[in-house]
């Protein structure tokens, strides 16, 4: 304790005599470094949708802890851009190993990509590290102390390959549409479509989702509405620290609502990550009884501690939970909805969804534990194209964790021997 004082009173007086790098000083005496960045230009016009991949775009380099990931629409001037005018549908942030020479000889067999992917759980979808929605302006991402999500380790990278980042943007710019929630819920009425991206015929049954609002497509606009092009960024912060033994690595598990994999039986995982609400029918509605529950089943590969939970839910969503095999409830993430105009505060649109941080190992999980999804929805109307994903962090259990050093880079770098630092 007396040591720890000591220290204390030693950062603020090395504060004290020299002015503070912009890199703030975290409690543990590491560097916690932040940077904001911007995605290639998206280019949107009244009732337009773009949803593209990015490669190799700007993000930290070097073998890092990550600790947070936020991000926002914005202009050229840098102004938020409100989810009414340009409906942020989703982005996604995802790291892979690209090839480093791809023009030598001895190459060109070798794929150019390689996804990284998150540990689990749907094989061919939602392999993503970060992803969010209308709701990512008041959404927390923090990685708690001291974990971490691991980027950028050489090691970890197949030989003749080095890590980089993508981003998929998916934005529909609502401005004088027909029908703004048909919109964004990519009704296909609403959008002239009758083959899907892959130019496979869209099925008369299928009302609405990703296979009607695809890259280039474009919503009805209201008759006389003229608005021009405008050029929008997906402006993102990440918050990150260099990697030490320090930092606790976390895996990342999304579970997908519409996984039937378990429920059916089948091996192999299906998550189709968008599904239906139908509207409720009017006995339920007499009954006062318009929700929509949905609820699926998967295998968490490795347990742990979850140090982070939260669902992604699109508008109508009234909350999701994540609950253990024997019933105790893991996490629950509610959403928030805006009640005005302003970024961040759309009237109608779920801006933010609640996190969980469980006290450090209240939360347990284990290996193959059977876990299970429940997504609510208003079934009050139809709603088309809506998701229910929980993500989570675990840290699995530390093998004889090693002592913690604690490191200073300021003024120059220098570490406290491990006895002191491992008996405070
Ligand atoms: C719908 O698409 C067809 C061809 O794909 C086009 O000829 C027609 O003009 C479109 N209608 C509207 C209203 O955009
Ligand atoms: C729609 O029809 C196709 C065959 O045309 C069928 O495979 C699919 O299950 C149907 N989907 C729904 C939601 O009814
Ligand atoms: C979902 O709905 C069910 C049934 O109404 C309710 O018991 C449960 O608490 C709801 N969960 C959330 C997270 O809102």
């Amino acid at each position: 304790m007396r040591m720890a004082l000591s220290i204390v009173l030693l950062i603020s007086l090395l504060s004290a005599i020299a002015p503070l790098p912009s890199e703030a000083l975290n409690v543990r005496g590491h560097l916690l470094k932040s940077k904001t960045f911007c995605s290639p230009p998206i280019l949107l016009g009244p009732g337009s949708v773009s949803n593209k991949y990015y490669h190799d775009v700007d993000f930290p380099q070097g073998h890092i802890a990550i600790k947070s990931f936020d991000a926002e629409v914005v202009d050229e001037n840098g102004v938020p851009i409100p989810l009414h005018e340009t409906y942020l549908h989703h982005w996604v942030a995802e790291p892979y190993y690209a090839l480093k020479n791809s023009h030598s000889a001895d190459s060109q067999k070798l794929p150019k990509g390689v996804l990284r992917r998150n540990d689990g759980v749907c094989k061919t979808t939602l392999g993503q590290y970060f992803g969010l929605g209308s709701e990512t302006r008041h959404t927390a991402t923090w990685v708690p102390d001291p974990y971490g999500i691991e980027s950028g380790n050489p090691e970890s990278a197949p030989e003749g390959y080095e890590e980089k980042w993508l981003l998929n943007i998916h934005a529909i710019d609502t401005r004088g549409v027909a029908d703004k929630p048909g919109c964004t819920e990519c009704k296909c009425d609403f959008y002239n479509v009758t083959i899907d991206e892959y130019g496979r015929t869209i099925s008369k049954n299928y009302t609405g989702g990703l296979f009607c609002c695809y890259d280039k497509t474009q919503c009805k606009v209201k008759e006389g509405f003229n608005g021009e092009v405008r050029k929008l960024f997906l402006q993102y912060k990440v918050t990150w620290l260099d990697w030490t033994d320090g930092v606790v690595p976390v895996k990342i598990y999304i579970f997908d609502v519409t996984d039937s994999a378990l429920l059916n039986g089948t091996p192999e995982h299906s998550c189709k990550v968008e599904y239906q609400v139908e509207e409720c029918s009017s006995v339920n509605r007499a009954n006062d009884d318009c929700t929509h529950v949905k609820t699926s089943r998967a295998v968490l590969p490795r347990g742990g501690d979850i140090v982070f939970g939260v669902a992604h839910q699109h508008s109508g969503g009234s909350g999701s939970s994540l609950y253990g095999q024997d019933g105790r409830l893991l996490c629950e993430s509610l959403p928030t909805y805006g009640t005005g105009q302003e970024a961040g505060n759309e009237a109608n649109y779920i801006v933010g969804m609640s996190t969980c941080y469980p006290k450090p190992g209240s939360i347990k999980v284990s290996d193959g534990e059977v876990l299970t999804v429940v997504s609510n929805y208003s079934s009050d109307r139809q709603h088309t194209g809506v998701m229910g994903l929980f993500y989570i962090l675990v840290a699995e259990p530390q093998q004889a964790a090693p002592a913690p050093s604690l490191c200073f880079s300021f003024p120059a770098k220098w570490c406290l021997p491990a006895w002191i630092s491992s008996n405070m």
